[in-house]
């Protein structure tokens, strides 16, 4: 071929190569240019070969052609290469963009516990009638846990309240009474507490018993303080939880450190005393027990029962957010199982 000719060549083939470079939309297209163009058997190869038979002042100028040709191609490669580089990134930098002015997904509120809103619902009736929210240890002495509450050591009601004994005296409180004596001692008479807190039996397990539940006490002390006093204070409790009228009835109830001491039931808000099976038949439920302090608990709290008497109830804080709620297994109050605490 002659110079011109070659050179002519040279030219055809570097556009060519160029056009198609910047037509390639792929990695793969821009390799296949490469290798047809630049590769040891390529277009650019085959001309260096050609140049042999030129005169060596014209292989000298085509040489320098040719070297500019190849080094055109080899940038435009690499500049279309770095385009579809850039390209891509942009792709993945757009797939992963954050907006970051976006609100952040919001831990979800907690919401108090089925006997957390009954007990704050029962204080804040209390407090409106001049009450006073006392707390108590849950390890106490066994002096405040029974004997201040009229339990000698060998009283059979102690039986009925087992508990889980601790070193040097000191018990799980099996009831929330031992805060009577705690607040007779520390403010004297007169005095209206309640005392709402968890406390302890050493009991079987099953869907109505557990072994750590919610009692609420509640003790009054003033002058000549009778039964029907208790009866108003427990029937305006009542009518509060349940937004309703009550009808209420004591049945005779034995516990050491009231006297007399009931059994307040309540007629059934299910069939209106009718019978029912929640009332099992009865028209009633058994909801608190009650009575009027004894003087020997007035006395151990440091109070003359000559002069001021008292009535006091405890009512079974987990028993009522039960009943409420419509909750039928106690052990699920305690499960720890967020299920059933979000419907709450
Ligand atoms: N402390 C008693 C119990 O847990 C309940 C009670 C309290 C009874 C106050 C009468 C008066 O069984």
């Amino acid at each position: 071929m002659s110079e011109a000719n070659l050179e002519q060549t040279l030219e055809t083939l570097r556009t060519g190569a160029l056009h198609g470079v910047r037509a390639a939309q792929t990695l793969e297209a821009l390799e296949a240019i490469r290798v047809d163009v630049l590769g040891r058997k390529g277009s650019l190869a085959q001309i260096s070969k050609e140049m042999g038979k030129l005169a060596p002042a014209d292989r000298a100028r085509v040489g320098k052609l040719l070297n500019l040709a190849k080094q055109t191609v080899e940038q435009a490669l690499e500049s279309r290469k770095a385009e579809f580089e850039l390209a891509a990134l942009n792709t993945r930098l757009n797939a992963e963009w954050v907006d970051l002015t976006l609100p952040s997904t919001a831990p979800r509120p907690g919401s108090l516990h089925p006997v957390t809103i009954v007990q704050k619902e029962i204080e804040d009736l209390f407090i409106s009638m001049g009450f006073t929210v006392l707390s108590g240890p849950e390890v106490e002495t066994e002096f405040n846990n029974f004997d201040a509450l009229n339990i000698p050591p060998d009283h059979p009601a102690r039986d009925m309240q087992d508990t889980f004994w601790l070193e040097g005296g000191h018990l799980l409180r099996t009831h929330t009474s031992p805060v009577q004596v705690r607040g007779m001692l520390k403010f004297g008479p007169p005095l209206r507490m309640i005392a709402p807190g968890r406390v302890f039996r050493n009991e079987e397990v099953d869907p109505s018993h557990e072994h750590t539940f919610y009692q609420l006490e509640g003790m009054m002390v003033d002058r000549e303080v009778s039964v029907a006093n208790l009866t108003y204070f427990m029937k305006t409790l009542l009518e509060g939880i349940f937004h309703r009228d009550v009808t209420v009835r004591l049945r005779p109830g034995y516990f050491p450190f009231v006297e007399p001491g009931f059994e307040l039931d309540i007629q059934c808000l299910l069939c209106g005393g009718k019978g029912c099976p929640v009332c099992k038949q009865s028209g009633w439920v058994e909801l608190l027990p009650c009575g009027l302090v004894h003087p020997n608990v007035l006395r151990f709290g440091g109070i003359d029962p000559e002069k001021w008497n008292g009535f006091a109830f405890g009512l079974g804080l987990t028993r009522l957010a039960m009943m409420r709620f419509g909750i039928d297994d106690i052990r699920l109050l305690q499960g720890g199982d967020l299920r059933f605490l979000r419907q709450f």
